[in-house]
């Protein structure tokens, strides 16, 4: 592809991000839900100038090429392996206009997602569909995108999607590296943590931050393209023993999530997803803005854990085999 694209800014002006300007319209302190600001991503109010969206691009491994502004259309994101998505729903491929955007646009035809939404791949149907009733009722809440398109969608749509995604098989994602310093960075208007044009490091100190491991792959949403999660020193060892031990603090996950904790009946996998994510929901646990019938059994997981400790379950949880 013309890698090169959205990097040629390397070099001076700067990196490119694009995306529709109705992501920015939200409130970024609507979402921290109690939980460390550092895993809710929001888009800084400086963004680095826009690249032509004529400009044509293409992924590896694809015969196709969109356009920039074409990758960027909620409404009909690419769908760069047709033949890997043969009989994809409607509301998937194209959503349901004027609300309900297109399912693969952020959670990929692959349905892996980015940091700031979520995988969704191989999730069951019946936990797939009681998060779309939960996020309707105000059971759990995303202000930025679910709740207002779990509201707008027919049942139908749900139960498509719902059939579609529990049938695709989760890849390998995340890669999760221990720190004490990760490159300067910004959030584009898309949320994604990209690093500055002109270099240059930062501590890390005790949050996570997700990278995409190719950008230009990331922002054309290249199904395949994944990320390596920087995490403070430690949190892999820590994590583990909490996962797998309770540690005296909380319930071993195994016992619910399964014992690879890749998903048991309709309790859903943990492991090799974005730890961003994982901080998130805990955090919405912690505080019960996630509180439908089937979240109350996180509680005793989550009373005694402190933010500390759910860092390092997250780190822990997304260096597992998904
Ligand atoms: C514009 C971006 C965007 C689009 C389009 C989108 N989602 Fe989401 N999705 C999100 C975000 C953001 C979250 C929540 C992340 C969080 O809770 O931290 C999410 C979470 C979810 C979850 C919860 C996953 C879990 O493991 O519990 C489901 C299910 C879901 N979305 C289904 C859908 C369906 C079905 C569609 C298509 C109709 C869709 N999404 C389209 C952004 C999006
Ligand atoms: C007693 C059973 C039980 C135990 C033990 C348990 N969980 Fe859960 N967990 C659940 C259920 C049920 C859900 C789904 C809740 C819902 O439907 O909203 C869930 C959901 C989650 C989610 C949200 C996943 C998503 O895709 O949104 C995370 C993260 C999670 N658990 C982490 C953990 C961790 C980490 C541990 C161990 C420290 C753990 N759980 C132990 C029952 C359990």
């Amino acid at each position: 592809m013309e890698t090169g694209i959205f990097w040629a800014a390397r070099s001076g002006t700067a990196i490119a991000a694009l995306v529709c300007a109705a992501l920015l319209s939200f409130n970024s302190t609507a979402f921290a839900d109690g939980g460390p600001v550092w895993a809710y991503p929001v888009a800084d109010k400086e963004q680095p100038p826009s690249p032509d969206g004529n400009i044509k691009a293409r992924v590896p491994g694809s015969a196709l090429t969109y356009q920039l502004k074409e990758i960027d259309n909620l409404f009909e994101p690419p769908i760069w392996f047709p033949e890997h998505n043969v009989g994809m729903p409607r509301v998937v491929q194209y959503g349901a206009a004027p609300a309900v955007r297109a399912c693969a646009a952020c959670h990929l035809t692959s349905g892996q997602g980015h940091p700031e939404s979520g995988h969704i791949a191989g999730l069951s149907v019946n936990y797939f569909k009681r998060q779309m009733q939960d996020f309707r009722t105000g059971n759990r809440t995303d202000k930025v995108w679910m709740t207002a398109m779990a509201r707008a969608m027919t049942d139908k749509d749900i139960d498509d999607a719902a059939q579609w995604f529990a049938k695709i098989k989760p890849i390998p994602w995340v890669k999760v590296v221990e720190a004490d310093t990760i490159p300067k960075s910004y959030f584009n208007k898309s949320r994604k943590r990209l690093p500055l044009a002109e270099g240059g490091i930062e501590p890390l100190g005790e949050r996570i931050a997700e990278f995409p491991q190719e950008p230009d792959r990331v922002l054309l949403r290249d199904p395949y393209a994944g990320f390596t999660a920087y995490v403070p020193k430690g949190s892999l060892a820590k994590g583990r023993e909490l996962v797998t031990q309770g540690a005296g603090k909380t319930v071993m996950c195994a016992a619910c999530h399964g014992v690879d904790l890749k998903g048991a009946g309709d309790i859903p996998r943990i492991a090799g997803v974005s730890p961003l994510y994982t901080v998130r929901q805990m955090f919405a646990f912690k505080t019960g803005t996630r509180k439908g019938a089937h979240a109350t059994q996180m509680q005793p997981v989550i009373a005694n854990l402190q933010e500390a400790d759910i860092t390092a379950i997250a780190a822990y949880l997304g260096s597992l085999a998904p």
